[in-house]
C-alpha cells in the first residue's frame, strides 16, 4: 500500500488539471446561482459574463489538455485497483472529459443562436458562428441546463472518490495528480 512506486501524470497535465478544477468549480457555482435568478436582473447579468468567459477558457484549456495527454505518458493504474475500481475510474474520467467539452459547446450554441452576449471578460466578443435560430438556442439551453445535473453528480463522485482513495484505500492516487509530487 506504499505510494513510493507511484508514477504520476506529466507535470504540465497536473497543472492543467488543478487550473481546470478551480476554474470549473467557480464556473459551476456561478451557473448554479444564476440559474436561480430571474433573467435580466443584476448581478445575474454580470456573473453570467464571468461564467461564459470561464467556460470558454475551459474549452480551450481542455483542447490543450488532450493534446498534452496524447503527447505524454499516462501512468498505469496502481495494481491495487481491482477491475471494478479501474472501470469506475475510467468511466468517471470519460464523463468528465465529455462534460468539459459539451458544457462550453452547448452554452456557446445557446448564446450564439439566441443572440446573447459572447463577450470574453468585458473585452472582445467571440465570433457568432450560429446565426439567430430560436430552435438551436432552445435546444442548447435545454441541453446545458439538463447536463448541469450530470455535472453536479459526476464532479461530486470524482471528489468523493479522491477522498476514498486518500482516507480509506491510501493507495497514492492523489500523488499521481499532485503538483509537487516527486515523480516525473
Ligand atoms: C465548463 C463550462 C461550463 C459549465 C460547467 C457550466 C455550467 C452551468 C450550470 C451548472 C448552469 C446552471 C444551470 C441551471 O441551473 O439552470 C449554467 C447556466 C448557464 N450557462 Fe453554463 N456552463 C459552462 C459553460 C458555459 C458557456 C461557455 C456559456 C456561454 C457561452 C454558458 C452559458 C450559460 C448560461 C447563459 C446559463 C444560464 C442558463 C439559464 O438560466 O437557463 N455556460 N451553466
Ligand atoms: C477538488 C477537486 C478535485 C480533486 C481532489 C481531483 C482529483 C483527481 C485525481 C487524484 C485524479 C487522478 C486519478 C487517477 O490517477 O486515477 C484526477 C483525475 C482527473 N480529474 Fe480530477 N479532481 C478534482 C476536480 C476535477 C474537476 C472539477 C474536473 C473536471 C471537470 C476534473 C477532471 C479530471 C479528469 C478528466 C481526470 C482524468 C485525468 C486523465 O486521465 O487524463 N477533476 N482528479
Amino acid at each position: 500500500m506504499s505510494s513510493h512506486e507511484t508514477t504520476a501524470y506529466a507535470p504540465l497535465l497536473r497543472r492543467i488539471h488543478w487550473a481546470t478544477a478551480v476554474l470549473f468549480i467557480i464556473a459551476m457555482l456561478i451557473g448554479f446561482y444564476c440559474g436561480l435568478q430571474p433573467p435580466g436582473t443584476s448581478p445575474r447579468r454580470e456573473l453570467l459574463e464571468v461564467h461564459k468567459s470561464l467556460g470558454m477558457t475551459l474549452l480551450f484549456l481542455s483542447v490543450l489538455r488532450l493534446m498534452v495527454r496524447a503527447a505524454t505518458k499516462v501512468p498505469p493504474e496502481p495494481s491495487s485497483f481491482g477491475a471494478l475500481v479501474r472501470f469506475a475510474a475510467r468511466l468517471n474520467h470519460v464523463a468528465l472529459y465529455l462534460i468539459l467539452f459539451t458544457m462550453p459547446l452547448t452554452g456557446y450554441a445557446f448564446s450564439s443562436a439566441g443572440g446573447y452576449s459572447l463577450k470574453y471578460f468585458w473585452t472582445f466578443s467571440w465570433p457568432r458562428l450560429l446565426t439567430d435560430s430560436p430552435q438551436i438556442a432552445h435546444a442548447g439551453e435545454v441541453a446545458h441546463d439538463t447536463l448541469a445535473y450530470l455535472v453536479y453528480a459526476v464532479v461530486a463522485l470524482h471528489i468523493a472518490a479522491t477522498f476514498w482513495h486518500v482516507l480509506v484505500m491510501r493507495d497514492g492516487t492523489l500523488a499521481r495528480m499532485w503538483p509537487r509530487s516527486g515523480n516525473r
